[in-house]
Parts: C-alpha cells; structure tokens; sequence
C-alpha cells in the first residue's frame, strides 16, 4: 500500500500560484481533505510563512493554528530549511530550537527537514528538537545529479539522517531531474539498506514525474507527494487523483476514495482562478525538458532572463545557461535548492555581465569559506584563492559560530514598540524582520 502526501495547501500553489492562497481559500476544504485518508497535508513552511506576511497580510501561525482547528485526524506537514529555518541565511541554534518548538506547539505533525548541501551537520538541532517535540522527523536527502552525487553518496546522507534519529527518508527532488529508472534503483538502494519508509517528492517540471512515481512504487516506496489536480503537473506535483486511479487494485492501491477527491479539486479549480486574476498570475506553466540539460529549475530560468532583460543584456541568455553549470562545478556542485540556486545563479549572471568572477556577491564569498556548510566536491584550491585569497575555510558546523540570539531578538522589537511580544511574532521578526514590522503595524 503507497500512501499519499497531499500538496495542494504548500508546495502545489508554491509551484504554480506564486504560494498566493489565502487561508480563507484553504477553509472551506480542510474537513474534507481531513477525511481522504491522506498520510499527511503538507500545509506551512517553505515559502508560505514569508508569503502570508509580505503578500496576503497574514499571521503565518495564525494559519497554522486555523489549520489544526479544522484537521483533526490529518497530521499537518511543514518544510524546514534546516539551520536557515525559512530564511536564506543561518541561525543561531537557540532560534531554530525555538522555531521547531512553536511550530509543533502550534499544530505541526510532520516536519521534512533538509539541507541545500546535504550537510546533515545543518540538520541536528532542528532534528533533535522536532524529535524531542514528540514531531515526525522525515530527513530529506536533496537529490541532484554530478559526478559527486552517486547512489552511494545519498545513501550515505540517509544513514546520516537516521543516526540524527529521522523516522523516515524523503528523497527531495526539487527540480524533476530524478528519472523513472534512476528513481526505481536509488529508492531500491535504499530500501536495501535501510529499515525507515522511503518517501519521493518530485515535481513535474521536466515531464518525468508521474513515470518517476510508478518505477518508484515498483521499487517499494512507501510514500509520493501529490497535489490536487488544479495545482498539479506544470512545476508541481503529479495529481492525486490520476495516482490514485493509476494504483487503484493493485498491490500499491492507496485506499484512497477518488470519488472523495472531485468536490474538493472543484474547489481548489475556483481558487487557482480566482488567484489567477487576483494576483495577474500565468498558472498555464508547462514543462520544460531543458531543466535536465541545464539542471536549472524551471521558475529560476525565468528570473535570470530577466536580470539580463533588465541590464539590456537578453542576448547573453544562451551564454547564461552555459555559465551556470560552470560555475557550479567550480563552486563544489551544490544541489540547485534555495538558498543555493539564488547564489548560483547570481554569480552566473554577474559572470556573464560583467566578466568571469569580476565582482563576487558576499554569499558567494561565504558559501566558499564553507559558512553554508561542506560542498558536495571539494574547491579547487586556485579558485579558492581567486574568490577569497588566504582567507581560512570553516571545516566545523557553520552555526557553532553564531551566538544565541533570541533574547537580542526580544530587546530589539521591544525598542521598536512591541514590548513582550509572543514567541511567534518574535520568530517572524527574526526571520523577516521588515517585512514582519510592516505587518505588525499593519495589524495593530
Ligand atoms: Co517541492
């Protein structure tokens, strides 16, 4: 029996509506999404905490804790970026400690948790805390393709994330590179080897997903991430239904009652259109097989084209997407995940602007000096010098640099005027601090 994550609350309209659904769109379906029989719905982090306060002037936990009124029997699923929480930088480990503990004190059931470089070292202490938290800890093992990242390697990662006490191994493709047979041996490779559930989360981007989920499923994977058909396929999950229906009496039937599904993907049919003329938003996304010669995800195409439009420099477009591999390979081979994808790119563009390496943003800087964590294949030692001459590499757990800053945090919005603030106003400012002040304003 395969059972099914469901995305359409988190990573279905974070892929084709710009993570715009409101909390009043979710509503009207959470009793029935709750009585699918779904392992879990995936419903808060990634990017949906920063969009509820910048875009839809929401409390991200008051989202949370709306959801849980109505899911009573459905664990609530989250994504976590690890050390960086939902940021782009960094944490001090008594802010991610305190982030995992709200976020379970507040409704949260499930937490995927992953590192943009596999350095599980960026993944103990919001594993610990989630596992301590009496959470279900799914380790995420980010999957890219190089000659660094072999079978071996992932497995490597996943036994890692069972040493740091995951209750089960997600395989995070977040670009749709992963291929049906590739899917079929590595989740055999780890079924092998492992006693945890295998979970697969992938995106349709390249077209290869729902093929991806069935080899997956022959191979023994316990769980798929699906969305609801109105925000599946694109640069989204496959379709619930349509795996459903695809498993339906079969040894890998997922009990799931499809005729349960139509009201409520009727519904999220009327949101995505309502978001769609609301927010001025393209949800007509279609795949795109040059992710796979690129490996450039398909949403990060699209911006770089236009940095380079906004320079006058759309011409440099076919040298752009030579550059990015290059200079991944010559940054240690990063899987292209956030934050590592934005400072790839970016350094590829500047690149192609202004010159190889002539002007090298701070995050690139760091991400050499190893403050993001252990590269997938080690730097050239000449490029090295190139990007940050003499200076030493970081060969430690980068947050074992940074003090605590929790109780920094309180004084600093007490200054601003919000003297005794809650624990979660006070995550937000940590994590979006202008953007959280307008929104506390706002509220007020
Ligand atoms: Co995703």
């Amino acid at each position: 029996m395969v059972k099914i994550v469901e995305t359409v609350l988190r990573d279905g309209h974070q892929s084709l509506a710009a993570t715009r659904m409101r909390t009043s769109d979710m509503i009207p379906m959470l009793e029935q999404l709750d009585e699918v029989g779904y392992f879990s719905l995936e419903a808060w982090g990634g990017a949906t905490f920063d969009s509820c306060l910048r875009f839809l002037n929401e409390d991200p936990w008051e989202r949370l804790r709306t959801l849980k009124r109505h899911v009573k029997k459905t664990p609530l699923q989250m994504l976590l970026r690890g050390q960086n929480i939902l940021g782009y930088n960094h944490y001090a480990d008594d802010v991610v400690a305190e982030f995992v503990n709200r976020a379970v004190d507040n409704g949260i059931g499930v937490i995927r948790v992953f590192d943009a470089l596999n350095d599980v070292r960026n993944l103990e202490v919001a594993m610990k805390t989630a596992k301590s938290a009496g959470a279900h800890v799914q380790g995420a093992l980010v999957y890219t393709i190089s000659p660094y990242h072999t079978e071996a390697s992932f497995l490597q990662v996943a036994q890692d994330l069972k040493q740091l006490g995951a209750d089960s191994i997600c395989i995070k493709d977040m670009s749709g590179l992963l291929s049906p047979y590739a899917a079929y041996d590595l989740v055999k490779t780890l079924k092998d080897n492992m006693d945890l559930p295998i979970h697969l989360h992938t995106h349709y981007t390249s077209g290869m997903a729902s093929m991806t989920y069935l080899k997956a499923i022959e191979a023994g994977v316990d769980i798929v991430d699906c969305a609801l058909s109105p925000f599946a396929l694109g640069t989204a999950q496959p379709a619930t239904e349509a795996i459903v229906a695809a498993l339906e009496g079969t040894p890998y039937d997922t009990g799931i009652d499809k005729e349960k599904l139509y009201p409520i993907a009727e519904h999220f049919r009327t949101v995505k259109k309502d978001l769609a003329d609301e927010f001025k938003l393209n949800t007509a996304i279609g795949i795109d097989t040059k992710v796979l010669s690129f490996q450039i995800p398909g949403g990060m195409l699209s911006n770089l084209l236009n940095q380079l439009k906004e320079q006058g420099m759309a011409d440099k477009y076919p040298e752009l997407l030579e550059e990015m591999p290059r200079v991944r390979a010559e940054l240690g081979y990063p899987p292209l995940v956030t934050p590592t994808s934005q400072i790839t790119g970016s350094m590829a563009a500047f690149n192609v602007m202004m010159g190889r390496y002539k002007i090298v943003p701070r995050e690139v800087k760091d991400m050499v000096r190893g403050k993001y964590g252990r590269m997938p294949a080690p730097i050239d030692p000449e490029f090295r010098k190139l990007i940050i001459g003499d200076e030493p590499v970081i060969d430690h757990r980068p947050a074992d640099d940074i003090a605590p800053q929790l109780e920094t945090l309180k004084q600093e919005l007490a200054d601003k005027g919000y003297p005794g603030a809650s624990l979660e106003d006070v995550l937000s400012y940590a994590l979006f601090p202008e953007v959280a002040l307008a929104f506390f304003a706002q509220r007020a």
